[in-house]
């Protein structure tokens, strides 16, 4: 098949309105060719927004649309595998949003049906094509930071909405499964490790259940990762990456700006109080949603690997059970991929 290829969004979610329609609007090899709603009213609103040429007012409509090759799931993290695998076995790629499972038994059911239906499926962490990440890992590969000992990572928002798919445990909200699998993620990403065990204190919210405050400790063969993530805090986000010889910092880790280049802080130490000690990179503007719909869709046309795929996502729903396991038996856990 030649052209761009031809998307459907499956579901008129929050995050395919703000980011990811505008963004693949300025993709080179996709295009969003329909969008599909539980109503109808809303699919055509959204398909009028950006100029989709189809809308459908149901999920199965779409995936029986012949036209369409690679389906976008951002359903709530609930329906992610049932959606995916039903997508797969109507023949269609799927890059579903993060993340792509609540256990790891569910991620292994979706990789199944992705080599059961000799389709492609992705795990939509954006930030892992961002170019910012592309160069911090290979600045600590270059050996800048000396020898990487420690990751440290906080992504906290404010959002008490009891409708907000986020504060549902039904839904498999709470802030280790929205907002925790960016630091697990990039730590592993980063160490190019796996951990081998891991520990996490865990707050609920007296009321909702979900998990509000959490902090864990991540032991890779050669160091450590820490984070604390909360949906009932300050919003805030930082990553950093301390070695024997300097500390990487990546400014804005998750929520890449797109109309200002991201800047990563390289500093070794030197001077402590005046940060005459510290370089700073400053990458081109870019989007990564953009960059993502374009690798995925080229991996669909068999021109380069599928970002985040379902090896890589299966390990990092591992390290997210376990963590879960541990706030409940108080002990560290092993992540288990199966
Ligand atoms: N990569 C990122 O940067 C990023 C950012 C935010 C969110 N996300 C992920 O994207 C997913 C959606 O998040 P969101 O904030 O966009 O959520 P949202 O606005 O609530 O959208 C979820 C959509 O799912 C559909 N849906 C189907 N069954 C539903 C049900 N029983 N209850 C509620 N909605 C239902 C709805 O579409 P219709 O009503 O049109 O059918 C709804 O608009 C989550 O997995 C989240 O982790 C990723």
């Amino acid at each position: 098949m030649s052209g761009k290829v031809k998307w459907g969004i499956l579901g008129a979610a929050s995050i395919a309105r703000r980011r990811v329609a505008p963004a693949m609007a300025q993709c080179e090899s996709a295009e969003v060719a329909a969008v599909a709603s539980r109503s109808l009213e809303k699919s055509k609103e959204f398909a009028r927004q950006f100029g989709i040429p189809k809308a459908y007012g149901s999920y199965e409509e779409l995936l029986a649309d012949p036209e369409i090759e690679v389906i976008y799931n951002p359903l709530p993290n609930h329906l992610h595998v049932e959606w995916s695998i039903r997508a797969a076995s109507r023949g269609k790629h799927v890059l579903c949003e993060k993340p792509i499972a609540r256990t790891v038994g569910e991620a292994r059911r979706l990789l199944e049906a992705r080599d059961d239906y000799g389709v492609k499926i992705g795990e939509a962490f954006m930030v892992r094509t961002h170019p910012q990440w592309l160069r911090a890992r290979e600045l600590v590969r270059g050996g800048r930071i000396g020898k990487l000992r420690s990751a440290v990572g906080f992504f906290s928002y404010h959002n008490i909405e009891p409708e907000n798919v986020r504060n549902s445990t039904e839904f498999a909200g709470g802030a280790l499964m929205d907002i925790g699998c960016y630091p697990v993620k990039l730590s592993r990403f980063i160490f190019d490790e796996e951990p081998r065990r891991v520990v996490a204190c865990i707050e609920r919210d007296p009321s909702i259940r979900t998990d509000r405050l959490t902090s864990a400790i991540l032991e890779f063969p050669t160091g450590q990762g820490i984070f604390t993530v909360s949906t009932q805090l300050v919003y805030y986000q930082r990553m950093q990456f301390l070695g024997t010889e300097g500390r990487l910092d990546v400014e804005i880790p998750f929520n890449a700006p797109t109309d200002k280049p991201c800047r990563l802080f390289l500093d070794n130490g030197k001077d402590l109080y005046r940060g005459a000690s510290q370089v700073i990179e400053s990458l081109p503007i870019c989007n990564q949603f953009t960059i993502q719909a374009d690798l995925f869709s080229k991996a669909v046309r068999g021109q380069g690997e599928v970002p985040n795929p379902m090896e890589d996502a299966i390990a990092n729903t591992a390290v997210l059970e376990a963590l879960f396991r541990s706030g409940e038996t108080g002990r560290w856990e092993k992540p288990e991929a199966l």
